[in-house]
């Protein structure tokens, strides 16, 4: 009896643990160690998840990554923690608020002024913020599209001279499966018309879905606006991983209990959530033929919108989030 029950539990044990690998195996990863000695990559929110592991890959490859970070010392115990693994490549920190336009602009021009060269920009930093108040950048975004979409949108503009002549270049963003929920409102783009009772209506992760619909609406446009060069505009699922990004959601004992089969199938590392930007940033076997696509489990992926994707929206909200950002008014 004793004997059989043992089989039985070190068979499910077995089988679950067989069951993960085999997802691991499907999420994909990315073994291309060619050697990136030479390129310079810029990654938005490097000291923290899926971007701090996209930072230590492609140093583990000899690569020069600029760390783009808000919190210098936060970056500066990230580059401690990867260095000591990796002795390879270079990390330089460099100061970049998304949720402030001055920001972006002074990290731009010291880019352009110290570097001769941007091979990849990786717009991966992200907010997840589970209040229902509003909460808006610097410059009075909603928080989400403003950090999201717009403070990547104006960065990515502002670095298109640079990444231009530095051809072939890249640029990747990080969306997310969750924009499959997003939806895009021109008459509300900012949250703006947001009434007390509209807003606890709302799904309390709305704003973020909308935002990273906003991510891939950005590199579709973009690809079709860099068409003529040979830049790559593509965008990334990292799919559901563990990291610093849901920190606001406080969860209940029980819940984690309950949710913890979902997290066992479901939650990869941020290593592994990693690996699909990586791939976009350097694989041989993307290229300009495939500029404005998204992908996810190191594959393309074919997104389920509620949203019918148009090139006249894409065009409409490239325009829209131009003049909010003060882009053509100078
Ligand atoms: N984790 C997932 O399951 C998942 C799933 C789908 C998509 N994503 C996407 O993956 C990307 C990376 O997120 P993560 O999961 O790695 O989360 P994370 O660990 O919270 O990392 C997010 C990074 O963004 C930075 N950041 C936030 N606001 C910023 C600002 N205003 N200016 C500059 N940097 C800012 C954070 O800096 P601080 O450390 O200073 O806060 C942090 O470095 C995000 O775009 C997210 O939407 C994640
Ligand atoms: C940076 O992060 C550290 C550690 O979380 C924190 O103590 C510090 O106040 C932050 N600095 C800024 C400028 O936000």
């Amino acid at each position: 009896m004793v004997h059989n029950s043992m089989i039985v539990v070190i068979s499910t044990f077995l089988g679950l643990f067989l069951l993960r690998k085999y997802r691991e195996f499907k999420w994909g990863y990315f073994k291309n160690m060619n050697s990136l000695k030479g390129k310079t990559y810029i990654v938005t929110g490097a000291n923290s998840g899926i971007g701090k592991e996209t930072a230590r890959e492609l140093v583990k490859r000899g690569a020069c990554v600029i760390m783009a970070c808000r919190n210098m010392s936060l970056a500066q115990i990230a580059i401690d923690d990867i260095r000591k693994t990796v002795l390879t490549g270079e990390l330089i920190a460099k100061r970049l608020d998304l949720a402030s336009l001055d920001s972006i602009r002074t990290f731009s021009s010291s880019v352009i002024r110290d570097f001769p060269q941007i091979n990849v920009l990786i717009n991966n930093a992200g907010v997840y913020v589970n209040s229902k108040d509003a909460v808006t950048t610097r410059d009075g975004f909603e928080l989400h599209f403003g950090v999201n979409h717009l403070g990547h949108f104006l960065l990515t503009n502002l670095l298109l001279g640079k990444l231009s002549e530095s051809q072939p270049s890249r640029v990747v963003t990080v969306s997310s499966l969750l924009m499959q929920s997003g939806q895009i409102d021109f008459e509300n783009l900012n949250c703006e018309k947001e009434t007390v009772n509209s807003l606890s209506n709302m799904r309390s992760n709305q704003k973020y879905c909308n935002s990273k619909l906003a991510n891939f609406l950005f590199t579709r446009e973009l690809s079709r606006r860099t068409a003529e060069s040979d830049i790559t505009a593509l965008a990334v699922c990292p799919g559901f991983a563990y990291t610093n990004l849901f920190r606001d959601s406080s969860r209940k004992w029980y819940q984690y209990i309950l949710f913890s089969p979902i997290i066992y199938f479901y939650m990869r590392s941020a290593n592994q959530g990693a690996q699909t930007v990586v791939m976009c940033a350097v694989s041989d076997e993307v290229g300009k033929e495939h500029s404005g696509q998204i992908y996810r489990d190191c594959k393309q992926f074919h997104p389920k919108l509620k949203f019918t994707t148009n090139p006249a929206i894409e065009a409409k909200l490239w325009d829209v989030s131009a003049e909010m950002v003060g882009l053509l008014l100078k």
